[in-house]
């Protein structure tokens, strides 16, 4: 079963005021939706085009104008992967290949509990770590991808009981 996203009519409003229901604001108004809710939501964009007098059409053409806005919920720890040119020479294809797999996903998907989103990039900006990958806000160089699971499991969900043995075995 999918995740939802439940929109928050009253916490739109106040980014909406927020920007004064000005429409030259329009786009200053998606990213904070874009940041609380990790995407756009409909609702949200229906809320801005009534409040600012803004056509739909218009709000949709800024949306999938600019790579930072999605129209569908990306994952709480994107994941990106690089591929440069340094991180491309470096095996990077083999990284992308090896989240897919563990994760059971394409690059730009997102895994049904609204976890883990995937996505390729162009240079991260630290081409001497190559091949690069931005897992959340964390860069993590050098990877090869046998040690991708290993990282993942890191970051994935644990259930309370996993995380009792975890403490236990005093693992971090
Ligand atoms: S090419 Fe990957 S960090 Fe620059």
């Amino acid at each position: 079963m999918t995740s939802k996203i439940v929109v928050d009519r009253k916490e739109v409003c106040d980014i909406i005021d927020r920007w004064g229901k000005n429409p030259e604001y329009v786009i200053e108004m998606m990213q904070d939706i874009q940041e609380s809710y990790r995407h756009l939501p409909r609702a949200a964009m229906q809320q801005i085009a009534s409040a600012t007098h803004t056509d739909m059409a218009r709000l949709y053409h800024v949306a999938t104008f600019y790579k930072a806005f999605s129209l569908q919920p990306r994952g709480e720890i994107p994941i990106q992967v690089c591929t440069g040119t340094a991180c491309h020479v470096q095996g990077a294809q083999r990284v992308m290949d090896a989240f897919s797999r563990e994760l059971d996903l394409r690059p730009g998907d997102t895994t049904e509990d609204l976890q883990f989103s995937l996505d390729g990039v162009r240079c991260l900006g630290c081409c001497s770590l190559a091949p690069v990958v931005a897992v959340g806000k964390k860069l993590q160089g050098g990877l090869d991808s046998a040690k991708v699971g290993k990282l993942l499991d890191r970051y994935r969900k644990k259930t309370p009981q996993e995380k009792e043995t975890r403490d236990a075995q005093g693992n971090d």
